[in-house]
């Protein structure tokens, strides 16, 4: 029913319940493409200053070229509308993206709300990077069409999203939420069944503990590592994942194995536990935090972590248009 009146009635509403860093990034995606955008938050003033921030950035867009979808900027930023009352922001909406801090508490909360107030065709999608879908939904009465939609953040400049099913969402929110991602040019990436950490932070976290280890036990140091990733690997993964990589780095994904899968087999298994050092329950542990954080201020110093963050957002902007460009000009082939 829902795939139906989506398609039938073109752009449609959505609701953004929670205006922060995440909120106020999906409400100029939804935008970008012609949706309008309903944004609502607990405290009214951050409501007002997504505005804000919404209308200046997507100027600054335009300007630097990066600005996503086909509509001009100011055109895009009259689609983005605040509202103190949450049933304004999801009643008739076709879609909602729940953007609230990273509390089960609280998103049980917000959730039983919203659930009191849609009708019976909207998705319900939530932003959480941890939570498992189960786990919130559980209780609703529409808990059928809750669907996790987890962006990479910056989401406006990392068009990805993973969506994770609990076990009783249907084939058909599964199904219609990925192509509103498609719709959005929000590459989607479906996940059979709800696992903690979803894909992304399982590989993140994979990467992680290896970077941690070789840091803790002195064979590089956390700068040195950190070329390996972006002047190394990164620069191939900003194009193409991992998977693609080991096909084109061999004669095929048949043979790169055939090649080098026993030394990954052997390598890997060398590669030790999960560092303790994460939970920091021992001295030892606090000790090797401390070490990190002193080693990664020399490279950028707490009071210019909101500087090297602008400077980052421009850099994955720009790097964005040239995928863009790039998937264009393999097209116009
Ligand atoms: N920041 C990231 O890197 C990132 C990446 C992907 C996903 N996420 C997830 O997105 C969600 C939001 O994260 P964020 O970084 O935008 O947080 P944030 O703190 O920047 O914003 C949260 C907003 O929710 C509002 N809020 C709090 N209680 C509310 C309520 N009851 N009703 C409506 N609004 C309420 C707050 O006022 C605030 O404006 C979290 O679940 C987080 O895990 C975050």
């Amino acid at each position: 029913m829902f795939q139906k009146s989506l398609r039938m009635s073109g752009k449609g509403s959505v609701g953004i319940v929670g205006s922060g860093l995440i909120g106020k990034s999906w409400a100029m995606i939804f935008a970008s493409v012609g949706y309008e955008v309903k944004l609502f938050d607990v405290e009214p003033s951050q409501v007002s200053t997504a505005l804000e921030n919404i209308k200046s950035e997507l100027l600054e867009f335009e300007e630097a070229g990066t600005l996503r979808g086909t509509l001009p900027a100011v055109e895009q930023g009259k689609l983005i509308t605040g509202t103190s009352s949450l049933k304004d922001c999801v009643q008739d909406a076709i879609y909602i993206q729940e953007c609230v801090p990273e509390n089960l508490e609280l998103k049980i909360k917000v959730w039983t709300e919203i659930d009191g107030l849609v009708d019976e065709t909207t998705i319900l999608g939530s932003s959480t990077s941890c939570i498992v879908p189960s786990l919130i939904s559980e209780k609703l009465k529409n808990r059928e069409r809750f669907i996790v939609a987890h962006p990479c953040n910056p989401p406006y400049h990392t068009p990805m999203v993973e969506l994770v099913p609990a076990p009783w969402t249907n084939q058909e929110t599964r199904d219609t939420t990925r192509e509103l991602m498609s719709a959005i040019g929000q590459g989607p990436v479906s996940l059979s069944r709800e696992l903690p950490g979803f894909v992304l932070n399982r590989i993140q976290y994979a990467l992680l503990n290896e970077c941690w280890r070789l840091i803790r036990d002195g064979i590089v140091s956390p700068q040195d590592l950190d070329v390996v990733m972006k002047d190394g690997m990164g620069m191939r993964y900003a194009l193409m994942g991992p998977m693609e990589t080991i096909h084109l780095n061999a004669d095929g994904t048949q043979n790169y194995c055939d090649r080098y899968g026993e030394t990954i087999f052997n390598v890997s298994s060398d590669s030790g536990p999960v560092p303790t050092g994460w939970k920091q329950e021992s001295e030892a542990d606090r000790a090797e935090v401390a070490a990190l954080h002193a080693a990664l201020c020399e490279t950028v110093p707490l009071e210019k972590l909101y500087e090297r963050r602008v400077w980052r957002d421009k850099g994955l902007a720009a790097l964005g248009k040239l995928k863009r460009d790039l998937a264009k000009s393999a097209k116009d082939e």
